[in-house]
């Protein structure tokens, strides 16, 4: 059974919603799924605007056939060949035969790589600033390398100021039969997953988004609907996302506060760390969140990393070196190029306690623009009341240094 939705005169998102896939990426946990978008055009000519996952191609065929309502499908535009969207391509040119494919040089090679028979049909190759006419809507191509792969690109349809974004602008998440920003509560109930998915799926690729930010601010006046390809298409209040990755992009936090991501294996560093929150409450930090990195998928931490502006690290010290999982987090920090944040150090050991020492070089060494504070938290084996003033003067420290 088709299941679309209208969002705009002739324009329709046909994509589908997986609740079954466990990890996105095989990676990153979606445990409120994900919805893969596509959009078709019913213009004089009819245009699909990307395709879905393989796991839910079932849906789109079905869903371009109610709509087709037996015209054939004339253009199919690609504007990222990531499998997530990419994987049905082959079947929509088997099922017809006659469509022509629109995308740039990279995606075709891609498409090439991942076994796909193109070579029956017309390709148009486009690039930055071409256009092309529909019939009733023209569209132009805007280059959106690394947003994120390569041979990305937005489509920005100048008659209806429908942006097709790709992965810009999109969240995690599955569609609940609401598709517009404006019929859920995003700020309380995507937001977190709109930034999960944007900073570790495109988070290392800042310089390019505020590229593609600066573009879109050119046409930002003309733009009444942002389609991405996964999550909420967008139709008002475009100001309040933009924000969002603008800050992201910039690595820039979004809020004045406090991540405390500990490692503990027997709760001691755990107690140090809740002693730690409670000081800065009590001295008024009221915007702390606190995790287990033991058993916080790191895409979590990695997407709070983003959100606050200073970061605290508690990690015993395992075979002389830093704790796995938090050696994980701190490399994926690096990975998705996190900068700009302000850092403090807890540490233990019961003999030769190097966590501390080697946290501060990983963070001085392979991050860009960190601060750490001087002061530092070290223990041996547990915290006793002899820390007291050592602890406080950490929470002092960390209060003087959001204040600034
Ligand atoms: Fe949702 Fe980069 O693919």
């Amino acid at each position: 059974m088709y299941c679309v939705r209208k969002v705009t005169e002739e324009l329709y998102w046909v994509g589908a919603n997986d609740r079954r896939l466990a990890l996105f990426e095989n990676i990153h946990p979606i445990p409120r799924g994900v919805s893969y978008n596509a959009y078709l055009l019913r213009d004089e000519k009819t245009v699909l605007f990307d395709t879905v996952d393989w796991s839910a191609c079932r849906q789109l065929i079905e869903n371009v056939e109610h709509l087709l309502e037996g015209r054939p499908l004339d253009y199919l535009v690609i504007n990222h060949m990531e499998p997530d969207h990419g994987a049905s391509i082959e079947e929509i040119l088997l099922r017809w035969p006659d469509v022509k494919i629109i995308s740039t040089e990279k995606a075709f090679l891609f498409m090439h790589q991942f076994g796909f028979h193109t070579d029956s049909h017309e390709c148009i190759t486009v690039k930055e600033g071409d256009t092309f006419s529909f019939g009733g809507h023209t569209v132009t191509f805007i280059a959106a390398p690394m947003v994120h792969w390569p041979e990305a690109m937005v489509t920005f349809d100048t008659t209806n100021g429908v942006l097709f974004a790709a992965d810009a602008f999109g969240s995690f998440g599955a569609l609940d039969g609401r598709l517009f920003n404006d019929e859920v509560n995003f700020d309380r109930d995507w937001i977190d997953d709109a930034r999960r998915y944007y900073t570790n799926i495109v988070g290392k690729y800042g310089p390019h988004v505020q590229k593609l930010l600066g573009k879109a601010a050119g046409i930002l006046d003309q733009i009444r609907f942002i389609c991405p390809l996964h999550g909420p298409v967008w139709r008002s209040d475009m100001g309040y996302l933009i924000d969002k990755y603008d800050h992201w992009s910039r690595y820039e936090p979004e809020e004045k506060g406090v991540l405390i991501a500990y490692a503990s294996m027997y709760g001691n560093t755990e107690a140090a760390a809740g002693a730690l929150a409670a000081r800065l409450a009590e001295k008024g930090v009221t915007n702390i969140a606190m995790y287990d990195v033991s058993n916080t998928h790191v895409s979590y931490l990695i997407s709070e990393s983003f959100r606050l502006s200073h970061i605290v690290l508690a990690s015993v010290t395992y075979n002389l070196g830093i704790y796995p999982v938090m050696h994980n987090f701190l490399m994926d920090m690096k990975a998705l190029n996190l900068q700009n944040r302000t850092f403090a150090i807890i540490e233990n050991g019961s003999w030769a306690c190097k966590s501390g020492d080697l946290m501060q070089k990983f963070i001085d060494e392979q991050l860009k623009n960190m601060t750490v504070l001087n002061e530092r938290l070290s223990l041996a084996s547990s915290l006793k009341a002899d820390k007291a003033a050592e602890l406080d003067a950490l929470a002092d420290a960390i209060v003087e240094s959001l204040n600034k």
